[in-house]
């Protein structure tokens, strides 16, 4: 690929634009971020995604889900404050309404399941939420139903689709998205306004301008159910300290690989390493950036 005008993230720049920890702070100095996911046969969605942005930086962290998936998953994180929300069957349903007043950021989607109720939860939440919102998994699903309502959003708003999921965004193949995956995330963000995250051995982040990064770090480790779950979770602790929000987003990227590839040079090996190991190999990444 040619990069003019698609910058290349590297350590130097994450070096530049994290987030500081001062010798003042207070944890409001670091953001009240909510994620909202899970279902019953995906509770640990929901849990690695918590565990991540608490492992980020994140100052304060609430999860809401039904409250069965809450009790199964409350005792991985116990610095996470929790929030139930009302449920049918197992998947969230619409007849909660979530107050976004005191979160700086937000993200919904992971281990949320398919059913059309959650769709009109997922519509709720597009459409109150006074703060910047990612939008992952099977957020993504139903946000395919619901593209006007992406139009009508008055705050920023991030997505970050896998190949497969952009190519159901956009109603093309998977194929043509691998074939030019720089101009379908461009033209999706500049369509909606919205910040692209197209996920990959290389992750594409795209600015609602147009402008894009590349991420170069992360290896085939990360091809396992649970790593975009994680990668969430870092993000959502990277907007709610309020960066720049594209430098929030590359900042993630550029963690969530970095953990992975620190830990399979000595740790783990592609083969083992799990969802969970990246999350605990973030110290690992401070420790070597800070
Ligand atoms: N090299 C570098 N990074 C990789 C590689 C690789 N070979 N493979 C995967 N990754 C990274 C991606 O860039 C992304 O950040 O791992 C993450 C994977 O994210 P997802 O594809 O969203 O995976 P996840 O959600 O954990 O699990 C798959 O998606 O298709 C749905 O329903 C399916 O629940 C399933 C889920
Ligand atoms: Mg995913």
């Amino acid at each position: 690929h040619r990069l003019t005008n698609k910058t290349v993230w590297q350590l130097d720049n994450v070096e530049k634009t994290l987030p500081k920890r001062e010798l003042f702070d207070h944890k409001g100095n670091h953001g009240k971020g909510l994620i909202i996911g899970g279902c019953k046969e995906m509770p640990g969605a929901l849990s690695m995604s918590v565990q991540a942005a608490l492992k980020s930086g994140a100052g304060l962290i609430t999860g809401a889900s039904s409250s069965p998936v809450i009790q199964m998953i409350a005792g991985n994180s116990v610095e996470a404050m929790y929030i139930p929300l009302m449920d049918t069957d197992g998947y969230l349903n619409n007849h909660s309404k979530v107050s976004f007043a005191i979160y700086d950021a937000a993200a919904i989607g992971m281990g949320l399941g398919r059913k059309k109720i959650t769709q009109d939860f997922v519509a709720h939440v597009m459409n109150t939420a006074t703060c910047p919102i990612i939008i992952d998994g099977d957020g993504l699903y139903h946000l395919s139903h619901l593209l006007p309502d992406l139009n009508a959003r008055a705050y920023s708003t991030v997505i970050t689709p896998h190949p497969g999921e952009m190519a159901m965004l956009l109603g093309v193949t998977i194929r043509e998205v691998l074939q030019k995956p720089f101009q379908y995330a461009k033209d999706f963000a500049q369509t909606y306004s919205v910040y692209v995250v197209l996920k990959g051995r290389y992750t594409i982040i795209t600015a609602p301008d147009g402008v894009q990064r590349l991420n170069p770090t992360g290896n085939a480790g990360l091809s396992k159910g649970g790593s975009g779950d994680v990668l969430t979770g870092i993000m959502l602790a990277m907007v709610m300290q309020k960066q720049s929000l594209l430098d929030a987003l590359c900042n993630a990227c550029f963690i969530h690989g970095m953990s992975a590839d620190l830990l399979v040079q000595d740790q783990h090996s592609e083969h083992d390493l799990l969802a969970s190991d990246v999350i605990n190999g973030i110290t690992r990444v401070y420790r070597a950036i800070l």
